[in-house]
């Protein structure tokens, strides 16, 4: 059974910051309450032509960079976001089409912010099947464009961003060992986007009541994410047959740092083991995982051969915990052609694949 690596690691993230003084100048709420209580200094917001798709073809283009595959290299793209483009199509294909991945299926996945880690199990389950060698697993958010920016319970704790990981078939061992993956849909109410789906469709009403906002029981969500962490993160150790101690580093969902303590004190390890930058991100949602990994691998946090787990929780309920050997690239390809040099031709295929579509109708009729 092959191993699934994570050969490569990417993120994007806009460029404009919100700090807490601007958010104060927003809504009733200062710099100090806001540190205090969740551990945010900043947050970055999209600007309008950035997007769930655009941040996260980004990100995957560093990924893949890393791991010096190409593109059309790739057999399986998961995208995890809670903010898609559309309801459908998925924001995958969209992503799929800015990068020229052209043998890739592509597909989105919910899990809310615990999407990044139910997205590396299944690519890492894919992978061991035999099915597929090459997947790309995106985490991608815009959550800014569902923040009611005068409730300042919401908006002064998301932020927008997208991060990415490839995934690699290898008989060597390493890589995705135990992972678990839970829900609790009791809790659907607690953390949720009330309309704008087939339950609530959008509607004069939908809008006027902000229901296509972010709503959330911070209290409960605080609460139930507290309980979870650690023992998700023991259950993925153990299913890996390794010890806490082994760990270099835990990289958890950057929701909340008393979130974090909270995780460190349950697991009585020390709060350096944690990798924390919500500091200067704020919670971005799936998206959140991937880039505290990205920056632990910059920092020398996260290096060759460590054992890592990457735990999350979030709306549904969910959470889940996956333990992995971090690798590395495996053995450069050493390709004439770049991966980054794919989305610059990326559009030239897209448009002549709808040109085609046209031209072809137009010469037999667009009868079926
Ligand atoms: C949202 C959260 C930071 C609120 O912190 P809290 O300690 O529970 O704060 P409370 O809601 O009890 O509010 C305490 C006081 O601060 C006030 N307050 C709330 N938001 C405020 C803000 N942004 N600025 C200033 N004051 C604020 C409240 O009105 C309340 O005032 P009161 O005591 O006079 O009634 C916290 O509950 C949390 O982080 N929950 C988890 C959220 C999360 O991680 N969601 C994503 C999951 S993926």
């Amino acid at each position: 059974m092959p191993y699934a690596h994570i050969t490569g690691w990417g993120m994007s993230v806009p460029s404009k910051v919100l700090t807490n003084e601007d958010l104060s100048k927003m809504v009733d709420t200062n710099d100090e309450w806001i540190r205090d209580r969740t551990g945010i200094r900043e947050r970055r917001i999209a600007d309008e032509r950035q997007s769930s798709a655009s941040l996260g073809a980004e990100a995957a283009i560093a990924a893949l960079k890393i791991a010096d595959l190409l593109p059309s290299d790739l057999d399986l793209i998961i995208c995890s976001t809670s903010t898609p483009e559309h309801i459908f199509p998925a924001t995958a294909c969209i992503i799929q089409d800015k990068i020229g991945a052209s043998k890739a299926g592509a597909f989105d996945l919910s899990a809310a912010c615990s999407g990044f880690i139910y997205g590396l199990n299944m690519g890492a389950q894919a992978i061991r099947s035999g099915s597929v060698k090459n997947v790309l697993v995106i985490g991608t958010e815009t959550l800014s464009r569902f923040i009611d920016w005068k409730d300042r319970n919401i908006c002064i704790l998301f932020g927008d961003g997208a991060g990415a990981f490839v995934l690699q078939a290898s008989e060597k061992p390493g890589g995705a060992f135990g992972a678990v993956m839970h829900s609790d849909g009791s809790g659907s109410d607690l953390l949720s986007i009330p309309a704008g789906g087939s339950r609530n469709p959008a509607s004069e009403l939908t809008l006027r009541t902000g229901m296509h906002f972010i709503h959330m029981d911070g209290k409960e969500v605080f609460r139930f994410a507290t309980r979870v962490m650690a023992g998700a993160t023991l259950e993925a150790v153990e299913k890996s047959g390794w010890k806490l101690e082994d760990l270099a580093i835990i990289v958890p969902h950057q929701a909340n740092q008393r979130i974090i303590d909270a995780a460190a004190r349950g697991l009585k390890l020390p709060i350096e083991k944690f990798m924390v930058n919500l500091d200067r991100y704020g919670n971005t949602s799936t998206a959140s995982i991937p880039i505290a990994a990205v920056e632990a691998v910059q920092q020398g946090k996260l290096k060759s051969g460590d054992k890592v787990v990457f735990v999350g929780f979030g709306a549904g309920l969910t959470w889940g915990a996956l333990a992995a050997e971090w690798t590395g690239p495996l053995e450069p390809a050493h390709h004439v052609v770049k991966p980054e040099w794919y989305p610059w031709f990326a559009p030239v295929r897209s448009f002549l694949r709808r040109a085609g579509r046209l031209i072809e109708g137009l010469i037999f009729g667009r009868k079926a």
